[in-house]
């Protein structure tokens, strides 16, 4: 598979750039700070680091500055402090349209355009890409497969036409479909039965180590991913690193082994929510 590219146009020239980086960082967040124009800071000082082909949860109650967080990397937020850097790049010497096409990103309640079928959704970025109609048409089927959404059946349906989970699995098909070296997830299984929500938080698990894996030996470039939940048993199953924040700060950052044994207190109030429901499970 040949590497994933992003483009970039400067000075009227179109660069291309592959995520293949030296120090092998597709995304860095250096003391990024985000406040409102009344002065309050929703993220504050955060350090953020995620290697090519990892995949790092930002778990953190609501509230905390997860989507805030995804927004500064996507550009739909500029930083007031620190710098955001891209595949080695400063966020800021982005094309921001550019750097999104080369970011999917999976809104937290799944941004469909209503008005667009589903198969039309889902080939947002491949079309703006110019990719040809029958390439278009192939992948889209592909992903809609692989998000348990049989394509003769949902294809030509509206967004309103489709509940709550099919909506959001529609906004994962979508950000996967032109194949980003970078995917920014905000909770994308936060709608769905506790019975589908198992079964794709295994496929999704399944897949990251694929794409990390394969492309990585095709290419040496793996998919990185920032997956944003407050689901402590999610992030424990999906990330190889649990980034912890709190009041817009990051508390921690931690291997899974390591999380439920940290005595910081956002940390252990997780960990104790992990056990409760442990306790639960063994009361029944
Ligand atoms: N434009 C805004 N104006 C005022 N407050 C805002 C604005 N955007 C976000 N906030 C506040 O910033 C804080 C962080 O919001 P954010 O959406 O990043 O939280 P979150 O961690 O994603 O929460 P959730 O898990 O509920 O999605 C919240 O207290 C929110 O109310
Ligand atoms: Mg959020």
């Amino acid at each position: 598979m040949p590497p994933t590219v992003i483009r970039v146009k400067k000075g009227g020239k179109v660069a291309t750039m592959t995520a293949v980086l030296q120090d092998g960082c597709a995304l860095e967040c250096r003391g990024v700070t985000y406040r409102l124009p009344s002065g309050t800071a929703l993220v504050s000082g955060l350090n953020l680091i995620v290697a090519q082909g990892e995949t790092v949860v930002l778990l953190g109650r609501s509230g905390s500055g997860k989507t805030t967080t995804l927004k500064l990397i996507n550009r739909l937020l500029e930083p007031n402090e620190g710098e955001i850097f891209i595949s080695g790049r400063t966020a800021s010497s982005w094309d921001p349209i550019q750097l999104r096409r080369g970011i999917g990103y999976v809104i937290q309640d799944a941004g469909l355009f209503p008005h667009w079928s589903v198969e039309k959704n889902v080939a947002l970025v491949p079309q703006l890409d110019r990719w040809p109609e029958d390439r278009i048409r192939a992948r889209v089927k592909e992903m809609l497969e692989l998000v348990g959404l049989p394509p003769a059946e949902f294809a030509s349906r509206r967004p309103s036409e489709l509940s709550g989970g099919q909506r959001q699995r529609v906004g994962v098909a979508r950000a996967l479909a032109a194949d980003p070296p970078i995917l920014l997830m905000d909770e994308p299984f936060g709608a769905l039965d506790p019975v589908t929500r198992a079964e794709l938080q295994r496929e999704f698990r399944a897949l990251a180590s694929r794409l990390g894996k394969s492309i990585a030996l095709a290419s040496r470039l793996g998919k990185s991913i920032v997956f944003v939940t407050h689901d402590v048993r999610e992030a424990l199953f999906l990330g190889a690193r649990i980034a912890l924040l709190a009041a817009g700060r990051l508390v921690g950052d931690y291997a899974p082994k390591e999380f439920l044994h940290s005595a910081e207190p956002e940390a252990r109030a997780f960990a104790a929510s992990f056990h409760l429901g442990r306790d639960l499970e063994e009361a029944v």
